[in-house]
């Protein structure tokens, strides 16, 4: 019989599965929701993800990653048994797994991913680190002594890194991401407006109308909420500008995380890296106007990795061709390494 290779992007926001040649099977919110009283699971990924702000008491809808990391490791672990059960169906094989960790984790936490995926029903787990297969999701050859830059914009955090002979050779990572501009966006619209935005709304505010580049105020959106004074459902209009002045602080710390790391990079490296441009992944990387800003602002070109959300799973699915490489998650922990 043949055993299912799966390849796992756990994020904060967004985990993403792929499935043997297959590629990407998987891709749904990192949510699950459960009953409180008898805590049995009720839904998990976008069914879950729906039930955000709308459930009674008894009902809790919990996001069990933060910050790229694991905060609740039984959510976490029954959050992943759903997802794989619903990818590899009733099969009696276990499958071996590759799963991805932000590179700045410790020792201690890529153990508890590893053991997450273990009791979650794998017969082998393996690590690798996000900026090694975000690369090798974006088909960049890194075997060669030549810099790569990499940066993910996820939900919980933007992490940068460069790769040089399938190695890390610098990288930093910021909890400013996805969930903190739409914190920061909610922030806005209630010390402006007065007006209370859900989460969800925000995002889709931010995915429409941000532009980081050159914004205007005549491009406008109504964003729909419940007024603080009245307490009744409310609308306003917001423009690209004033949403751009919402979300300045966190892109600028995404800036100078990026800048941070092209400051400590040997020169060498980064003579490749102004060469080959910044690979951007991630959901964060798709904010309108981010690639012109990052030109202007580093002097450095960019370039949107295809299909930017899937980008890091897809590489982990690809590793699988590596594995020889890959050390066992158990075992040493640490990663993808050239032998
Ligand atoms: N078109 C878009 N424009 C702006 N932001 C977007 C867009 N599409 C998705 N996002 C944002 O991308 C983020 C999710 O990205 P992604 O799935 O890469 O995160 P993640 O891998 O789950 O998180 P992390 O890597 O931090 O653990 C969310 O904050 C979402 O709002
Ligand atoms: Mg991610």
């Amino acid at each position: 019989m043949s055993t299912p290779d799966i390849g796992i992007d756990l994020g904060t926001a967004n985990i993403v599965m792929t499935y043997g040649k297959k590629g990407v099977v998987l891709s749904e919110p990192s949510v699950i929701a459960y009953n409180t009283s008898t805590q049995r699971i009720l839904a998990v990924g976008q069914e879950a993800y729906q039930m955000i702000g709308k459930t009674p008491a008894y009902i809790e809808v919990v996001h069990p990653m933060a910050d790229g990391v694991i905060s609740d490791d039984l959510l976490t672990q029954c959050m992943l048994r759903e997802f794989l059960q619903k990818v590899c169906g009733s099969q009696l094989v276990k499958p071996r797994i590759i799963i991805c960790v932000p590179a700045f984790i410790t020792e201690l936490e890529k153990r508890a991913v590893a053991d997450c995926v273990m009791a979650a029903g794998c017969r082998k787990a393996y690590l690798i680190d996000e900026p090694i297969a975000a690369m090798l999701g974006a088909g960049i050859n890194i075997g060669r002594a030549k810099g790569h830059m990499v940066v993910d914009i996820g939900g919980g955090t933007t992490d940068v890194a460069i790769v040089s002979m399938n190695g890390i050779v610098t990288s930093h990572s910021i909890k400013i991401a996805g969930n903190r501009i739409d914190k920061a966006i909610q922030k806005y619209m209630m010390n402006r407006y007065k007006l209370l935005v859900g989460e969800q709304t925000a995002e889709q505010v931010k995915k429409t109308l941000t532009n980081l580049y050159d914004p205007r105020d005549d491009v406008t959106m109504i964003v729909k909420g419940r007024s603080v004074m009245r307490g009744l459902p409310d609308a306003v209009e917001i423009n690209e500008m004033e949403l751009f002045d919402a979300m300045e602080d966190e892109v600028f710390a995404i800036m100078e995380g990026i800048k941070k790391v092209l400051e400590e990079t040997p020169p060498e490296l980064v003579g490749d890296i102004y060469e080959n441009g910044i690979l951007l992944t991630g959901g964060g990387s798709l904010l309108g106007g981010l690639r012109e800003l990052i030109h202007r602002t580093l002097n450095v070109n960019c370039v949107l990795a295809k299909d930017a959300v899937h980008c890091v799973a897809k590489g982990t699915g690809l590793a699988f061709q590596k594995i020889n490489n890959l050390l066992d998650g158990f075992e040493g922990v640490t990663v993808y390494k050239y032998q």
